[in-house]
C-alpha cells in the first residue's frame, strides 16, 4: 500500500474476511502481459482454469467463470434455473443470506426466508419440517450459505442435503461457498449440490473480480427448459464457448493467470493441509478471544468458522470506533459488523495466505487496540494464541 504521512510505515495487514491478501506468486502471475483471448495461448489457459476449478469444487460437471463479483454468480445461479414467481426456500443465517434473499425477490422469485438469530448455521431439522409440509413441491430451490461471512457461523451442508432427501423433496440445492471455497472442506458432487457459488477474493487468494457456478447434471437439465430472461449470465452460451476454451465475451484474462497459479499453490500444499491450516489459525484466534474475556458471536462450537471470527464488543462500546483506531494506529484492517450487527462486532479474518506471524500480528493489534481504547477486556489473548500454536505445531507435510 502507498505510504502517506498519516499512515504507519511498513506493510498493511488485510485481516478482513475477504478480500484476503494476495500472495506474491499470484501477483506476479497476474502481472503478465495480457494475451489475445481468442488465441491458442488463451485456450490453454482457460482449459487449465476450468479444469482446475472442477477439482477445487470436487465437481464432475462444468464450472463456469464470470468476470464478476460473487453477487453476479448468485444471480446467475437463480436466473439459469428458476422461473418468475417460483418459490425458493432460503435461511436467514446472516447479512449475506439476507442480501441473496433480496436479490431473489428483485428477480421476481418468491423467496421464503426461514428466520434465525444470526448466531447459528442452518437448522436442518426446521428446513426438513418445512420441506415435508410442501407436499405440492411448490418450492423449487433451497438456498443456503455455507460460511456466513457476516457472523462466522458455518452450516452443515451434508445435513441440509439429508433434510431434502428425508423429505423426498425434489427442489434444487444451491450453496453459497463464496467464503468457504478452498478454506473449508467442500464436495459439490459428494454433497449432492446442484449449484455451488464461489468467488476469487477469499480462499483462492486472488483479487476480487471472478465468480463461479459449479453445476450438477440436474441443474444443467433444468436450465435448458427453465430460467429467467438472461444473456450475460447464460450458462448455455458460456458452456458452448468454454467447450473449446473460449468465452462468449472478454474474460478477465489476467485474473485467470492468477487463478491457475492459485490452484497450483493450493494443490502443492494439499487441500487437506489447507483446510487444517485454516482450522488451526481459527482455533488460535478463538483462544485469544476467550482470554480477552470477549464473546464470540457464533454460539455453537461445531459451527465456528475456520475463515473468520466475529467478536462482540461489550455493551455500550462501538466496534467501528475500535476498528478505526486499530487501522489508524497499527495499520490492520478488520471486518466491520454488517447489517444489524453494525457497530456490535468486529470480524477477524484468518483465511488465505495466513501464517503464524500474520495471525499473531493481527491478534496483537487487536489486543493493543482493546488496551488503548480501554475496552473492558483482559490481557493475555496473544499469549493464549501463541500457546495454542506452539503446542499444536503445523504438520510437517503442510510446510512448504
Ligand atoms: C458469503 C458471501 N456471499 C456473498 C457475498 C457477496 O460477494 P461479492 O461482494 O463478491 O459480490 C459475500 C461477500 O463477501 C459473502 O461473504
Amino acid at each position: 500500500m502507498l505510504h502517506s504521512p498519516s499512515r504507519p510505515i511498513g506493510r498493511h495487514a488485510l485481516q478482513v474476511p475477504g478480500p484476503s491478501p494476495v500472495p506474491h506468486a499470484i501477483l506476479q502471475a497476474i502481472s503478465r502481459p495480457t494475451i489475445d483471448h481468442r488465441g491458442p495461448e488463451f485456450q490453454r489457459l482457460a482449459i487449465d482454469a476450468l479444469q482446475g476449478l472442477k477439482r477445487v469444487f470436487s465437481s464432475s460437471g462444468p464450472v463456469v467463470i464470470y468476470p464478476a463479483s460473487g453477487t453476479g454468480a448468485w444471480e446467475a445461479a437463480l436466473a439459469n434455473t428458476l422461473q418468475a414467481g417460483d418459490r425458493v426456500l432460503m435461511v436467514e443465517t446472516g447479512h449475506f443470506a439476507t442480501l441473496w434473499c433480496s436479490l431473489a425477490r428483485k428477480l421476481g422469485l418468491e423467496p421464503e426466508f426461514l428466520e434465525s438469530d444470526w448466531r447459528r448455521g442452518v437448522e436442518a431439522d426446521r428446513l426438513e419440517a418445512r420441506l415435508r409440509a410442501d407436499t405440492a413441491h411448490a418450492i423449487k430451490a433451497v438456498c443456503v450459505v455455507h460460511n456466513e461471512t457476516s457472523t462466522g457461523c458455518t452450516s452443515d451442508v451434508g445435513a441440509v442435503r439429508a433434510a431434502l432427501d428425508a423429505a423426498a423433496h425434489p427442489a434444487l440445492l444451491m450453496v453459497d461457498t463464496i467464503s468457504s471455497l478452498a478454506s473449508i472442506a467442500y464436495d459439490h458432487d459428494g454433497l449432492g449440490v446442484d449449484v455451488s457459488i464461489g468467488c476469487s477474493q477469499k480462499g483462492l487468494m486472488l483479487p476480487p473480480g471472478l465468480s463461479f457456478n459449479a453445476i450438477s447434471d440436474k441443474a444443467l437439465a433444468v436450465s435448458k427448459t427453465s430460467g429467467l430472461n438472461r444473456s450475460y449470465w447464460s450458462w448455455a452460451e458460456m458452456l458452448a464457448f468454454n467447450a473449446d476454451g473460449f468465452f462468449p465475451y472478454t474474460p478477465s484474462t489476467n485474473l485467470l493467470f492468477g487463478l491457475v497459479e492459485s490452484i497450483r499453490m493450493l494443490e502443492a500444499e494439499g487441500f487437506a493441509n489447507v483446510f487444517a491450516r485454516h482450522a488451526r489459525y481459527a482455533a488460535a484466534t478463538r483462544a485469544a478471544v476467550d482470554a480477552w474475556g470477549l464473546e464470540i458471536l457464533c454460539q455453537r462450537p461445531e459451527e465456528y468458522s475456520p475463515v473468520l471470527t466475529a467478536v462482540l464488543v461489550p455493551d455500550g462500546r462501538d466496534a467501528d470506533e475500535l476498528r478505526r483506531s486499530i487501522l489508524r494506529t497499527y495499520d490492520v484492517s478488520l471486518g466491520a459488523g454488517l447489517g444489524k450487527l453494525a457497530g456490535k462486532v468486529f470480524r477477524i479474518g484468518h483465511l488465505g495466505e495466513i501464517n503464524e506471524t500474520t495471525c499473531i500480528g493481527a491478534l496483537a493489534a487487536v489486543e493493543m487496540g482493546l488496551r488503548i481504547n480501554q475496552v473492558p477486556s483482559k490481557q493475555g489473548g496473544v499469549d493464549a494464541a501463541m500457546d495454542f500454536l506452539s503446542s499444536n505445531p503445523a504438520p510437517v507435510s503442510s510446510l512448504r
